[in-house]
């Protein structure tokens, strides 16, 4: 079998330099890619963590939302989980809910895997649209693993990081975009970008959100992934050399051109451009929170002081804020749904950008 790696150099001596977001795809997605496996290496003894896969308290609260969504419907809540992984989460959805729920519970992912019963597996997202979803769509850490490019602001103008091949490995190279339909997709950050700054965009973030808002017929659209409103996220000061990230083994770091295949790789994820394109498509926006805030909202407490220790350990994982307590953040977006008191706290709305300084304000007050 050919590994990523000798097809990508393969496919680098046949067309030249590679856009990151062809690199990304097939070091993630294709044949023997991180991906491309029925057991993605996702947990305490695999490469990274994520909410489900720290405590089955992160299902209990989505079903405890699924519970209270259903009374606001008039019918038990369907749950879409997008982006599923290894199913933890559906799993402990499953095992949390009341016995007897009658809500649709469906997957949808682009490397199907086994999945707990009865959770259906969706053929294509579009499978849902004859009889759209009433109750949750859900994604954790689905939009910081699309495909990215990589844009650096050049003067007035950007060019591309193209992946080059250099001493039978790869290495960055500076070009010009590769393709004219980029430049929508960079222009609306010209005027936060700094020069030489870089920008980590990835086309699918608002074309699958746009699919996951059109999947929604009334309830929540519910989104938990690395990201900041995007003033936040082109602040040069923190973030001047993009947002790339490789793990693994727990270890966070910038080089994508190691272990091919062998490490996860992502990049923080455009909130206000999600925020946007939900609107866009009918939704309103209840809030953009930190996971705490959100399991928070969602009843995570309820209960925990009867919990045993190793439960209230893997909670104040879940609300780290020095960790996946803050850091992943979550989206909250609505529609046909009355959400008055359906939070056990207020959902913070997203941050507005700071207005611009004004040059010479000082001296004219
Ligand atoms: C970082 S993992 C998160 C998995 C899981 N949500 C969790 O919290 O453990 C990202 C997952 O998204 C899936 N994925 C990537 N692109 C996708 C797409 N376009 N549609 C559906 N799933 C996708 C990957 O196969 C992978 O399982």
């Amino acid at each position: 079998m050919s590994t990523p790696s000798a097809r990508l150099l393969r496919r680098i001596e046949r067309d030249g330099p590679l856009p990151f977001a062809e690199f990304m795809d097939e070091a993630l997605y294709g044949e023997g890619g991180y991906y491309a496996t029925p057991r993605p290496r996702i947990g305490p003894a695999g490469d990274y963590v994520t909410g489900a896969s720290i405590s089955p308290l992160f299902g209990a609260s989505t079903a405890r939302l699924l519970e209270r969504l259903g009374e606001r419907l008039g019918g038990d809540a369907d749950l879409l989980e997008a982006g599923y992984g290894d199913g933890s989460h559906l799993e402990a959805v499953v095992a949390a809910l009341a016995p007897g729920h009658r809500g649709r519970l469906l997957g949808w992912e682009r490397v199907t895997r086994p999945l707990p019963a009865p959770v259906v597996d969706l053929p294509a997202l579009e499978a849902v649209a004859a009889s759209r979803v009433r109750g949750l769509v859900f994604s954790y850490e689905l939009f910081d693993a699309l495909p990215f490019h990589r844009f650096r602001r050049a003067g007035d103008g950007w060019e591309e990081l193209r992946v080059e091949a250099r001493d039978g490995g790869f290495a960055w190279r500076r070009a010009p975009l590769s393709r004219p339909e980029l430049s929508p997709l960079v222009e609306p950050y010209a005027e936060l970008a700094q020069d030489g700054q870089i920008v980590d965009l990835a086309p699918a973030w608002t074309s699958l959100y746009a699919r996951l808002a059109a999947a929604l017929d009334a309830g929540l659209l519910v989104t938990c992934d690395y990201g900041f409103e995007r003033h936040r996220l082109l602040d040069p000061r923190i973030r001047r050399h993009g947002t790339l990230a490789c793990y693994r083994r727990h270890r966070v770091h910038r080089n994508p051109f190691v272990d091919v295949g062998r490490q996860d790789i992502t990049a923080h994820v455009d909130f206000s451009a999600l925020i946007a394109e939900g609107e866009r498509a009918g939704l309103g926006t209840l809030g953009l929170v930190s996971q705490a805030e959100w399991l928070g909202a969602c009843g995570v407490f309820d209960g925990l002081d009867r919990a045993a220790p190793g439960t209230r350990l893997e909670a104040a994982r879940l609300l780290d804020p020095a960790a996946m307590g803050t850091e992943i953040r979550v989206l909250v977006q609505a529609r046909e749904v009355d959400a008055g008191g359906l939070f056990d706290l207020p959902l913070r709305a997203p941050r507005s950008a700071p207005a611009p300084a004004r040059r010479g304000a000082r001296a004219l007050s």
